[in-house]
């Protein structure tokens, strides 16, 4: 991509009444675009970082068999009344009647939907297990929506469900999709520990909560400072001040985090009010078991800007970063530094990587702080003194360090240096 092309709007200043990092950095950099209270545009850089997340979340869930659908974000009523959520969740549920009178709803999550689905086409124990996933639009009126994207009212999840005959299958697709999330959430950076929960409003019995400690969440762990043990939920406030559970020895530390995504073990709740059935081989009639896993994908966003970054801006963790690598040629009027910065352009590219040349015409200075704000782990700098000496600058954003090669060599080492990043 060329930036002078590129809708990229940066800016100098944090927009006022920010109060997190993440939410400040992401305007900054030209990625979000507050429409109104909760509601967030994903502009051209935000909505690469997006889908980068969501092709790691895609791979790790194929790879775990489960398979991807698309559900309606416009829901009746009526299915919720079946569950009873219609008022349990009537406080975040956005509801209207249609033109026909009918009550309709815009999805908060999906598990009555799928339900639903899943109703009408299994009849049989061949044909579980099943685990669907979709990545979607969910539609919540928060009350106090914060942070930015971390708590917004219409923002982006993963979501799957888990089908099985038995208990055990429930727990081998649990287990499957605990070990999904660690690598999910470890391919994109994060630190994230998981933590028994309570099972609220989903309902079910056991649930864990993945969680990243940081400066700024809504949720708070207690971590251990000697085994590392880490709690959440309920036992925050009952173990606060107390000491370590697992070890006895340490004392527990109190931090604030981020709930990444959360994975229940609902048994029966929805499919035995929904009658989603099968027959067993002995032709009994049995209830369908049932899981479900959520990710906020647009507030994982937020978490890696959160975890990774400093007084310039953002550094992209390279798996989740929009480009590879930034071209910065400094002396837009040489025409032998601009011919190499696209040489090197159309050399990246041919190696599959994606790249973003600053094609701009201003000033260095403006270049080189835009180029920290929107934080693209390397950066080829191409400047008069050092490219008369037939060299070129790459720059790390995460350390800061400096490297000078020959202009030729740039293209074959790129690759090598952006699996060190
Ligand atoms: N208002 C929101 N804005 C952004 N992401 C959200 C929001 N609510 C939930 N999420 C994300 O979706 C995941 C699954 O949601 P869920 O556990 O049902 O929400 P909650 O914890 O608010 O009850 C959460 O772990 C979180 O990452
Ligand atoms: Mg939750
Ligand atoms: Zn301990």
């Amino acid at each position: 991509m060329r930036w002078s092309s590129y809708f990229i709007p940066t800016a100098k200043e944090a927009p006022v009444g920010t109060e997190a990092v993440s939410h400040q950095l992401l305007l900054r950099a030209g990625l979000i675009h507050m429409l109104t209270s909760g509601v967030y545009s994903y502009l051209p850089l935000g909505l690469r970082v997006l889908n980068r997340i969501q092709d790691i979340i895609r791979e790790e869930m194929n790879a775990i068999g489960a398979q991807e659908l698309f559900l309606p974000c416009l829901q009746p009523l009526e299915l919720w009344q079946q569950t009873g959520r219609d008022k349990t969740l009537a406080e975040v549920m956005i509801r209207f009647k249609d033109k026909r009178g009918k009550d309709m709803c815009l999805g908060p999550t999906h598990e009555e939907i799928i339900t639903d689905l899943v109703k009408d086409f299994v009849q049989s124990y061949r044909q579980l297990p099943l685990v669907l996933y979709q990545i979607q639009t969910k539609f919540r009126d928060e009350i106090r929506p914060r942070f930015g994207i971390v708590r917004a009212c219409e923002f982006i999840m993963k979501d799957a469900y888990s089908f099985d005959r038995d208990k055990k299958g429930l727990e081998r697709n649990y287990q499957l999709m605990y070990g999904a999330y660690e690598k999910i959430f470890k391919r994109c950076n994060l630190n994230a520990i998981a933590v028994k929960a309570d099972s609220g409003a989903m309902g079910g019995d056991i649930s864990h909560e993945f969680m990243v400690p940081g400066a700024i969440g809504e949720d708070a762990v207690l971590i251990c400072n000697a085994c590392g043990q880490a709690m959440g939920g309920a036992q925050v406030q009952s173990l606060e001040n107390g000491s370590c559970p697992q070890c006895a020895k340490g004392t527990l530390e109190k931090k604030v985090a981020i709930e990444l995504g959360h994975i229940f073990q609902l048994g029966t709740k929805y499919s035995q009010a929904q009658g989603a059935n099968f027959l067993d081989e002995n032709g009994q009639q049995q209830t369908i078991i049932m899981g479900c896993y959520g990710i906020g994908v647009s507030r994982l966003i937020a978490a890696v800007v959160e975890s990774h970054n400093d007084a310039a801006g953002i550094i992209w963790p390279k798996e989740v970063a929009p480009f590879d690598v930034e071209i910065l040629p400094v002396q837009m009027a040489d025409s032998g530094i601009m011919e190499l910065a696209e040489n090197y352009y159309q050399d990246l590219s041919r190696l599959g990587l994606e790249a973003l040349i600053d094609d701009r015409d201003v000033t260095a200075g403006v270049k080189f702080n835009d180029a920290d704000l929107i934080g693209i782990p390397l950066r080829i700098v191409i400047g008069k003194r050092t490219f008369a000496e037939g060299k070129v600058e790459i720059k790390n954003r995460r350390t800061g360090e400096v490297m000078k090669l020959g202009k030729d060599e740039v293209s074959s080492k790129i690759k090598e240096l952006i699996e060190k990043v």
